[in-house]
């Protein structure tokens, strides 16, 4: 499910992000354009929205550095290209992918490739020196190294650096939105992850968790805003343990500073502007409170969406996957999310064949599928990490023609309850963002609404940016299909 993009950004915003940002750094930035000015990179991201986020960020510190910028990878003195790790097929396509670099390479033989990201964090050196498939390796939290590491690789230094931080959030770094449709944006409000879910190799990938600084979110949100932007998602791997000014046990840290927790952190957002939708990924089960569910129904402005991942039905299953709730529970935070917002949007993850999962644990997916009804869902079959709790604790015992199968009724049971859903949204009218022409028509635009179902309508005079009311009339299991309303 990985995506695609492309580095994509004008000279004039390098010199707006020197002048804005970086006036601390100047010299040393001067020193390393002198040298790295008019190199052309070219960027590649896979992996999750956080993932995509990073790379904005890579961006503004390569322009920032001197770099120019390239959509074609045969251009472009730097290949970059921004990892994932979460399951092994994600690995082996990004493997491919650098091959097929590397045999361009004979060609260019001083073309450089870099690896960033998750894979660059759990395989360290090792694709540098034993498989010498890249010349650089950084880290997640090593992105302000990257133009250094350049520089090293002409002098002929080793250039890695996978170096985790307890601190780094790049708070200051203004991202350039890459391959944008300039009406919504990302905004990155955590890094890392300290839940240890048994299957997960983000912990080790990215991290300890840490927060970033609400005023500079904030900051970020209304900039934004101000140039067009009318939807910010807040990103984090658990949103809702978002923290500033609070320690792990609960206690101020600085007395003289705000305290903020994630329901804190969403008003702050929502009241930067009505006319900017605000949406946020990922919540846990086990942190989502009823103040960020009171939060978003106070405010029209937080879209009525959550992705809620239960990853399995069954609450021995849920143990060991060391998620730290019950189906219970689960099935009680849907409730709590029905009562105080009834037309919430629901999405999850799920994960069929985990280590020891017996054909009536499954069944217990189904059926809290059955129970839930969500509108959406993210679904995978297990794959084994090196170095997880999973890995070091429990077999990978169910087969992979048994994992494939539970996977393929759960996407076929999934698929009847989005086509529901859809069918629900005809006859009602929904307030839709315009983010672009639909796929098929320029004479069409798509947006979605609050739930985050893609509408798609006549555009008439609309454009992209516009809040539209659109009347359903029909739908696919993925679509709305509707006309615009005064
Ligand atoms: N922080 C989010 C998820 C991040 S990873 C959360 O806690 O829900 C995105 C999804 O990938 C997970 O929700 C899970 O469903 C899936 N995933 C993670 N590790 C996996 C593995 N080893 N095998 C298969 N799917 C996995
Ligand atoms: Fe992985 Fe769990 Fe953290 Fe999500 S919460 S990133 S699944 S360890
Ligand atoms: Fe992949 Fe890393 Fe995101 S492992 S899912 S890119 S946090």
């Amino acid at each position: 499910m990985s995506k695609f993009a492309t580095l994509n950004f004008s000279m004039q915003n390098q010199t707006e992000l020197l002048d804005e940002n970086q006036q601390g750094e100047a010299t040393m930035v001067e020193q390393l354009s002198d040298r790295l000015t008019g190199k052309k990179v070219y960027l590649e991201s896979y992996g999750c929205q956080m993932n995509f986020s990073d790379s904005e960020i890579v961006a503004s510190i390569m322009a920032n550095a001197g770099f120019e910028t390239t959509r074609n990878a045969n251009d472009a003195d730097v290949i970059l290209l921004n990892t994932c790790a979460i399951r092994d097929n994600a690995e082996q396509r990004i493997r491919n992918r650098l091959k097929q670099f590397n045999a361009e390479k004979v060609q260019n033989p001083n073309k450089v490739i870099g690896i960033l990201g998750c894979m660059a964090e759990r395989l360290k050196s090792q694709l540098l020196e034993e498989e010498k498939l890249v010349d650089i390796v950084a880290g997640p939290d090593a992105y302000r190294d990257l133009p250094n590491l350049v520089l090293e690789l002409e002098s002929g230094q080793k250039a890695v650096n996978v170096l985790l931080s307890r601190d780094e959030t790049y708070a200051e770094i203004s991202p350039i939105r890459l391959d944008s449709n300039g009406v919504s944006a990302f905004i990155s409000i955590t890094r890392g992850c300290d839940n240890m879910c048994s299957f997960c190799v983000v912990p080790f990938t990215r991290g300890r968790e840490r927060s970033r600084g609400p005023k500079s979110i904030v900051a970020e949100a209304l900039d934004l805003f101000e140039k067009g932007y009318r939807e910010v998602t807040l990103l984090g791997q658990n949103v809702d343990s978002y923290r500033w000014n609070i320690s792990k046990k609960g206690e101020i840290v600085d007395s003289m500073d705000e305290t903020v927790n994630f329901a804190q952190l969403l008003e702050k957002v929502a009241l930067v502007n009505p006319d900017l939708r605000i949406r946020f990924s990922t919540s846990h089960p086990k942190d989502m409170g009823n103040d960020v569910l009171e939060i978003m129904s106070r405010y029209e402005n937080i879209c009525d969406y959550i992705h809620l991942p239960v990853q399995s039905g069954n609450s021995d299953v849920l143990h060991k996957m060391n998620r730290g709730y019950t189906r219970d529970w689960y099935l009680e935070r849907i409730n709590a999310i029905r009562k105080y917002i009834p037309e919430c949007g629901i999405s999850t993850d799920i994960i069929t064949g985990f280590c020891g999962e017996s054909e009536e644990q499954h069944q217990d997916t189904l059926s809290l599928m059955e129970a839930v009804k969500y509108d959406y869902a993210y679904m995978f079959f297990y794959s084994e990490r090196p170095k997880t709790l999973a890995e070091r604790k429990y077999t990978d015992d169910v087969s992979l023609e048994d994992k494939k199968r539970r996977l393929a009724e759960v996407i076929a049971l999934q698929k009847v309850h989005s086509m529901e859903s859809n069918k629900k949204a005809v006859g009602k009218t929904y307030r839709v963002l315009a983010e672009g022409y639909s796929k098929r028509s320029s004479e069409q635009l798509c947006g979605r609404n609050s739930q985050n179902v893609m509408c798609v309508f006549d555009k008439k005079d609309y454009k992209k940016g516009d809040y539209v009311n659109v009347f359903i009339t029909d739908c696919t299991s993925g679509t709305l299909i509707g006309e615009t309303v005064v």
